[in-house]
C-alpha cells in the first residue's frame, strides 16, 4: 500500500459562469478541486491551508475513518475549523472500500465550490469485478450561483427564508451548452468506438437530487458509495447530494456527439427550484462535427423512475448484515416552523407564514452545533456541557408522519442531543420522511459508517407488515440513502468505529436547519477499539 501526500490550498480564486466572473473559494485555484485518485490499503495524507477569510474543514465524504474520527471534518462536531491563516493535516487510510467517493468543505455552504472526486480502485494486482473498463472518468454534479452562496445561507439563516436556489446545476464545474455565456466552457468527455468507460457520477450539488442520463447510451450501474453492486442497465440514474453512482457505457455508437445531462428530481412539492439542465459532452474520436444529441429525462416530479432505479440495488455479493438487533431506532425527518424569536425584527422573520422562520428535525430535534469545542474532543477530554445524550431512540409522539397535523407538531426544540451506541451494538435505525410543511426525498448521511438498506417503503412505516419485506442476503451497502418522499427506509449496521460521528440530510439547507444528530460510539475493550489520540495540529477553537 502506497502512502499519497497532498497539500490543498484554500483560497479566493476569479472563476467566470453564466458571464460573470467572481472571486470563489477553490482549492489550489481549480474549480473543481483536484481529484484524488488511490488503491484500496492506501493512506493519504492532505494538508489543507487556509488562505481565504472562512473557516474551512474538509470531510471526506465515505470514508469510514476506522477510529481515526479527528481526520473526519466537520467543524464542531470533530474539530474546530480551521481558521483563515491556519492549518491542518489529515491523515487516513482507506480500507475495504473500492469504487467512488468524494470530498467537500463541511462548513457553512462552501462546500458549493470547494469539492472534488476521490476515486479507490482495487489494490494493487487486484481487479473490478467486472472487465477492466478502458478510461476511468469523473462527473461531479454541482450547483453555482450568481452571488456568494455563503452570503445565501446566512441572509436565510438571518431572516428564516428560504435560500435562493442556484443559477445553475453544472457538470465538472461547467453548466453546458443551455446556459448564456456557457458554451465555450462546456465539459468535453472524450471517447473512441469500441471502449468501455467507467463513468464516476457524483452528486455534489448542494440541495437538489439530480436525474442524470446520457443519450443513445445504455447505463450499466456496478457500483454506489464506494460498494459494489449487481450490474443492472438503465437510462436514468437519481442521485440525491452525497450519492455516487458508478456506470460502464460501451462506445457502440456511431461516431457522433451525445449529450450527457442531468436535472432536478423535484420531490418536494410547490418548493421553488432550478427547472433547467446542465449538459456535457460525450465526444467520440472522428465524429462528424454535427448538433449533439439530447437524450430524453424524466418529469422533474416522476417518483416511479425513482423507485425503480433504488429498488434494482442489490450487493454484488452475498453480506454480512446483522440478523439480531440491539438498537431498534426510529427516526423522524422533515421540516418544520419555529415563531420567531422576540429580537427578531419583524421585517426579518420571512418564513413562509408570518412570525415564523424554516426549522427542521430528528425527532422533533433540531441540532445545533456547539460553537467553542468539538463533540468529539468533549467527549474524548470528558468535558461536560457541550452535548446530551438524550436523544430520543423514538419519536416523543406519534402522529400520522405522512398526512395532515396540527400547528403544534411543527415546533422542534433546539437542541445539541447525542445518540451513544455500545461498542459493537448492531443497530437498526428506521427512518421516516414526515410531511410537516412538505414531504421530500431527503438523503440521509452517516459519517463514519457505511450501512446496509435493507428496506424502503411509502406511508407509514409499518413494523408489522414492512419487517416481511426486509433483504437481509444482498442489500445494497451505501453511506448516504435517499429516503422516499412521504415513506420511509431501514438501515442497518454494526457499530465498530468509535467516535462522534453526524449523521444529516445531504441538503444542505436542511442541515443549517437542524436535520441531524451525532451518534456516539463508545470506546471498545482494547486499543484496537478506542479511537486514536487526536493529532498535534489539531484545531482549536
Ligand atoms: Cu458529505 Cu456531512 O457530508
Amino acid at each position: 500500500a502506497k502512502t499519497h501526500e497532498h497539500e490543498f490550498v484554500v483560497e479566493a480564486t476569479p472563476v467566470k459562469r453564466l458571464c460573470k466572473t467572481h472571486n470563489t473559494i477553490t482549492v489550489n485555484g481549480q474549480f473543481p478541486g483536484p481529484t484524488l485518485e488511490i488503491n484500496n490499503g492506501d493512506t493519504l495524507v492532505v494538508k489543507v491551508i487556509n488562505k481565504a477569510r472562512y473557516n474551512v474543514t474538509i470531510h471526506w465524504h465515505g470514508v469510514r475513518q476506522m477510529r481515526t474520527g479527528w481526520a473526519d471534518g466537520p467543524e464542531f462536531v470533530t474539530q474546530c475549523p480551521i481558521r483563515p491563516g491556519g492549518s491542518y493535516t489529515y491523515r487516513f487510510t482507506v480500507n475495504g472500500q473500492e469504487g467512488t467517493l468524494w470530498w467537500h468543505a463541511h462548513s457553512s455552504w462552501l462546500r458549493a465550490t470547494v469539492y472534488g472526486a476521490l476515486i479507490i480502485r482495487p489494490r494493487e494486482g487486484e481487479y473490478y469485478p467486472f472487465p477492466n473498463p478502458t478510461r476511468d472518468t469523473p462527473i461531479l454534479l454541482g450547483e453555482w450561483w450568481d452571488t456568494n452562496p455563503i452570503d445565501v445561507v446566512r441572509q436565510a439563516l438571518r431572516t428564516g427564508a428560504a435560500p435562493n436556489i442556484s443559477d445553475a446545476y453544472t457538470i465538472n464545474g461547467q453548466p453546458g451548452d443551455f446556459y448564456k455565456c456557457s458554451t465555450k466552457g462546456t465539459t468535453i468527455i472524450p471517447i473512441q468506438s469500441g471502449e468501455t468507460n467507467l463513468i464516476r457520477v457524483i452528486n455534489a450539488a448542494l440541495n437538489q437530487p439530480l436525474f442524470f442520463t446520457i443519450a443513445n447510451h445504455k447505463l450499466t450501474v456496478v457500483g454506489a458509495d464506494a460498494s459494489y453492486l449487481k450490474p443492472f442497465t438503465t437510462n436514468i440514474l437519481m442521485l440525491g447530494p452525497g450519492q455516487t453512482t458508478d456506470v460502464l457505457i460501451t462506445a457502440n455508437q456511431p461516431p457522433s456527439r451525445y449529450y450527457i445531462a442531468a436535472r432536478a428530481y423535484q420531490s418536494a412539492q410547490n418548493a421553488p427550484f432550478d427547472n433547467t439542465t446542465t449538459t456535457a459532452i460525450l465526444q467520440y474520436h472522428n465524429s462528424i462535427k454535427t448538433k449533439s444529441i439530447m437524450p430524453p429525462l424524466p418529469a422533474y416530479n416522476d417518483t416511479n423512475v425513482v423507485t425503480k432505479f433504488s429498488r434494482s440495488f442489490f450487493s454484488q455479493r452475498k453480506v454480512e448484515v446483522p440478523t439480531e438487533i440491539d438498537e431498534n431506532l426510529f427516526f423522524t425527518i422533515g421540516l418544520g416552523l419555529n415563531n420567531c424569536p422576540k429580537n427578531f425584527r419583524k421585517r426579518r422573520c420571512q418564513g413562509p407564514i408570518n412570525g415564523t422562520r424554516f426549522t427542521a428535525s430528528m425527532n422533533n430535534v433540531s441540532f445545533t452545533l456547539p460553537n467553542n469545542i468539538s463533540i468529539l474532543q468533549a467527549h474524548y477530554d470528558r468535558i461536560p456541557g457541550v452535548f446530551t445524550t438524550d436523544f430520543p431512540a423514538n419519536p416523543p409522539v406519534k402522529f400520522d408522519y405522512t398526512g395532515n397535523v396540527s400547528r403544534s407538531l411543527w415546533q422542534p426544540t433546539p437542541g445539541t442531543k447525542a445518540y451513544k451506541l455500545k461498542f459493537g451494538s448492531r443497530v437498526q435505525i428506521v427512518l421516516q420522511d414526515t410531511s410537516i410543511i412538505t414531504p421530500e426525498n431527503h438523503p440521509i448521511h452517516l459519517h463514519g459508517y457505511d450501512f446496509y438498506i435493507v428496506a424502503e417503503g411509502f406511508g407509514n412505516f409499518n413494523p408489522n407488515k414492512d419487517t416481511s419485506k426486509f433483504n437481509l442476503v444482498d442489500p445494497p451497502m451505501r453511506n448516504t440513502v435517499a429516503v422516499p418522499v412521504n415513506g420511509w427506509a431501514v438501515i442497518r449496521f454494526v457499530a465498530d468505529n468509535p467516535g462522534a460521528w453526524i449523521m444529516h440530510c445531504h441538503l444542505d439547507v436542511h442541515i443549517g436547519w437542524g436535520l441531524a444528530t451525532v451518534l456516539l460510539v463508545e470506546d471498545g475493550v482494547g486499543e484496537l477499539q478506542s479511537i486514536e489520540p487526536p493529532p498535534l495540529d489539531l484545531p482549536l477553537c
